[in-house]
């Protein structure tokens, strides 16, 4: 038998049969074959393995007494969602073993079976099982890196705003961001969804600034094949690509009402109806939507629907411009600095006396103002210490705009 723990295993295989002659092949053929393998007569003995200790897939038997092999794959499911299921079945009950599929089993096979084949569904269920288990590392990463450590700054007014954020990221309630330009709306947005119950799902970002109202709608709402002049073959849309997950609607105050009364009917209906496609498709999105303008005012001035306004508008957060919290300008520009730094051989670092000018200044291009200042500082100092004169703020060399495109200079605050 396997020493699971000095070589690292092939995979942790229960294999379940209340036939000792049937289980005993398995688990031999199985050990052959490098694997660390497990056996339980009943389903009552595989579930308490289950319980103490870690398997990548369970192999069981569908005809057993008192707990049958359903009951189990069930059972066995709801204790450790992640594992992987093959169920075996006799030759003559496939419909069974079908059900078993519907219900959450990765894979099934027919008694008798060759050794090769019982391989190679074994190995392509612990592929799966470890392609997920990358996946699920990652996405924990990516939520990490996304989550509210990503938000640097402590002052009063940003402690306020991340222990708002925390408790609406647990409903499912819309969010309307609002923040001048580089304040940092898009990590909030992010935030919000790395702490929300879908965090596990897509966070997808749609821009409005940036595309055409004719594009938009397509990016948006997918469209049917050739459903317009270039259309091309049928494309699901952004929002079905969300579904389960979080529909980030960046600059949404840059769209037309046409365009905003579509939004509105997909937010209240549920559903999307792709362009030049009448049946709709159920979706399930949570909004967190972004503006860098008063919706208030957009709504008074009449270029804002006041209905969508009122959907967006379920939980607020605003964002404070950085001249607000001056007192986040030494985080973050150490933060910033330590990024710039990543790529040097030789560190460079803050002078209290170039922290001290920064502090001075009032960032009209908000953090991402001092992020460009910082890394343009670190790339042209010429020695270790990033010093006053390193950090252009004097009107006659402005510092580069914050903005990605021309109507984020606008402002109207
Ligand atoms: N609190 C923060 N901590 C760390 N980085 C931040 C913070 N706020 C903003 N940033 C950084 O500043 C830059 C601008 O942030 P972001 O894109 O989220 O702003 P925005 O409000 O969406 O800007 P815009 O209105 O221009 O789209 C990004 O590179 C972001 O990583
Ligand atoms: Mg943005």
């Amino acid at each position: 038998m396997n020493d699971a723990s000095t070589s690292p295993p092939r995979g942790r295989i229960l294999v379940v049969d209340d036939q000792l002659n049937m289980r005993a092949t398995v688990a031999l053929l199985l050990r052959s074959k490098g694997y660390f393998v497990l056996e339980a007569a009943t389903g009552e003995a595989a579930l308490a393995t289950l319980a103490s200790t870690e398997v990548d897939l369970l192999l069981t038997d569908l005809k057993m007494e008192p707990m049958d092999g359903l009951t189990l794959l069930k059972k066995a499911l709801e204790m450790a969602p992640r594992l992987q299921v093959i169920v075996m079945t006799a030759f003559g009950s496939i419909e069974s073993a079908v059900e078993a599929v519907r219900q959450g089993a990765f894979d099934y096979f027919t008694k008798p079976f060759k050794d090769r084949e019982l391989h190679y569904r074994v190995e392509r269920a612990l592929t799966q099982a470890r392609l997920q288990s990358t996946v699920d590392m990652l996405i924990g990463e990516l939520n990490e890196r996304h989550g509210l450590s990503a938000l640097v700054g402590h002052s009063p007014a940003m402690r306020e705003l991340t222990s708002r954020l925390m408790r609406v990221a647990q409903s499912d309630a819309s969010v309307l961001v609002q923040g001048e330009s580089g304040t940092g709306k898009e990590l909030v947005a992010r935030a919000v969804h790395a702490h929300s119950r879908r965090k596990n799902k897509p966070f997808v970002p749609v821009d409005c600034a940036a595309l055409s109202e004719t594009l938009l709608e397509s990016a948006l709402f997918g469209h049917a094949e050739g459903a317009f002049t270039g259309a091309g073959p049928a494309r699901r849309g952004l929002v079905e690509e969300a579904d389960g997950g979080t529909l980030f609607i960046d600059e949404v105050t840059e769209t037309t009402p046409a365009f905003q009364s579509k939004l509105l009917r997909t937010l209240q209906d549920g559903e999307v109806r792709r362009v030049g496609e009448s049946t709709p498709v159920k979706v399930d999105v949570r909004i967190v939507a972004a503006t860098h303008r008063n919706l208030e005012r957009e709504v008074r001035e009449k270029r804002f629907r006041q209905d969508l306004y009122y959907r967006l508008n379920v939980v607020m957060l605003r964002v404070p411009p950085l001249r607000e919290r001056l007192e986040d300008v030494p985080a973050l520009a150490e933060h910033f600095l330590e990024r710039a730094n990543a790529h040097r051989p030789k560190p460079k670092r803050l002078s209290s006396a170039a922290v001290e000018h920064l502090m001075g200044y009032s960032f009209p291009g908000n953090v991402r103002e001092l992020e460009n200042m910082v890394e343009r500082a670190a790339a042209l100092s010429q020695g270790e210490d990033l010093l006053p004169e390193d950090f252009l703020l004097s009107p006659s060399e402005p510092p580069q705009p914050p903005s990605r495109s021309q109507h984020r200079t606008r402002t109207d605050e």
